[in-house]
């Protein structure tokens, strides 16, 4: 059977090449005669894996020693507890820029653990917007932002320069669950940059994080171990079991990101791939694009009809055509298509010409 367009947010699709080494490796991992799922992680070659697949994380985002990089299971929401669990200090604040629902419940979440601050919100217009005016609270221990709003498609276009009332640095905390590794960043300027697999890099089923070491230092000895950094920091990523098929494709994942040319390069697509489907959106008067402009996503596209009726006959005459998965997420509504690292750009084309077509015929 041959594969369709897979607009799906997440788990989203994955590079071709990845799952045809999968299904060879899922019966004899490099001629062990044993599936890669059946290896123990505590053997040479998963710990060999292992190895591999932290050193294409340093390379492919120049991570500096500075910084260990963590795999994690839990995904992305046991980072909203997991943050504030382990880095708000008695006495510091931990400030919260709002600026979707995965961003809300990451506020929502912390205030479980300290106290937290309100530093922005872009709530007042529907999360249309990368709110652009930060106020910090007195004596803040970190300002966590949501770099991609992968509900509502919009994302930052840099990181947001924060300095407090004394002129100090506050320690910035990312959520890059839908765009890690679509451009290159510069890891210095993150205490803590965190994403789950499913979107960029991986399947699901764990969320890699990318933390100073120095904060290693906050963490209280009383949290339950699997939910302290340290024990992660200091196995390895290897405490427990971890989903060992799942790092696995990771690591296939990442050699093919460095095999088009790393994340440099594939930025590049990423802006061309958006340009397309953006400027088809644009070019016809019946859609509606939900992000302002200046803060539109690369990675997800998100626009609306003029009813839910036509919403829905987008997205299933669209199927016909193969362009699959645009629903917009249950709550929002409307179309959304997600474009990230492994989405061809003759997929973003197919959707531009079905962008243009679909106007003619149904409305
Ligand atoms: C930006 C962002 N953060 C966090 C999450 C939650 O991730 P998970 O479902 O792995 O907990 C999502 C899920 O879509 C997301 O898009």
């Amino acid at each position: 059977m041959s594969r369709v367009f897979n607009f799906s947010a997440g788990p989203a699709v994955l590079p071709k090449e990845v799952l045809e080494q999968t299904k060879l490796d899922l019966i004899n991992y490099r001629e062990t005669g044993i599936g890669i799922s059946e290896i123990s992680h505590r053997s040479q070659e998963f710990e060999e894996l292992m190895q591999q697949t932290e050193s294409l994380f340093r390379s492919l985002l120049d991570i500096p020693d500075s910084h260990a990089v963590l795999f994690i299971t839990g995904g992305g929401t046991q980072q909203f507890s997991m943050i504030p669990m382990n880095l708000i200090a008695p006495g510091t604040i931990a400030n919260y820029i709002v600026s979707g629902e995965w961003a809300k419940r990451a506020f929502e979440e912390a205030k479980k653990f300290g106290q937290v601050h309100l530093a922005a919100s872009s709530e007042d217009k529907n999360f249309s917007y990368i709110p652009k005016t930060i106020s910090l609270s007195k004596t803040p221990c970190y300002l966590h932002y949501t770099s991609n709003n992968t509900i509502y498609g919009t994302q930052f276009a840099s990181e947001p320069e924060v300095i407090d009332e004394n002129g100090n640095a506050v320690p910035l905390i990312c959520d890059a669950s839908s765009d890690l590794f679509h451009k290159p960043i510069a890891i210095n300027k993150y205490s803590l940059i965190y994403a789950a697999a499913q979107k960029n890099f991986g399947p699901a089923g764990i969320s890699a994080v990318i933390i100073k070491k120095e904060l290693l230092r906050v963490s209280s000895e009383t949290l339950p171990i699997m939910l302290n950094y340290n024990t992660y920091a200091k196995n390895k990523s290897l405490y427990n079991t971890p989903p060992t098929l799942t790092i696995y494709m990771i690591c296939e994942v990442l050699k093919w990101l460095e095999a088009q040319g790393g994340v440099k390069e594939i930025h590049k697509r990423n802006i061309k791939k958006a340009s397309i489907v953006y400027e088809a959106l644009d070019r016809n008067n019946l859609y509606m694009p939900h992000a302002e402009k200046s803060s539109r996503s690369l990675m997800n596209i998100t626009f609306h009809l003029p009813s839910e009726e036509l919403d829905k006959k987008f997205i299933s005459e669209a199927a016909k055509q193969n362009l699959k998965s645009l629903a917009g997420y249950r709550a929002f509504g409307g179309i959304r298509a997600s474009i990230y690292n492994a989405c061809p750009e003759e997929a973003c084309y197919k959707l531009a010409e079905f962008i243009d077509a679909f106007p003619k015929m149904h409305a």
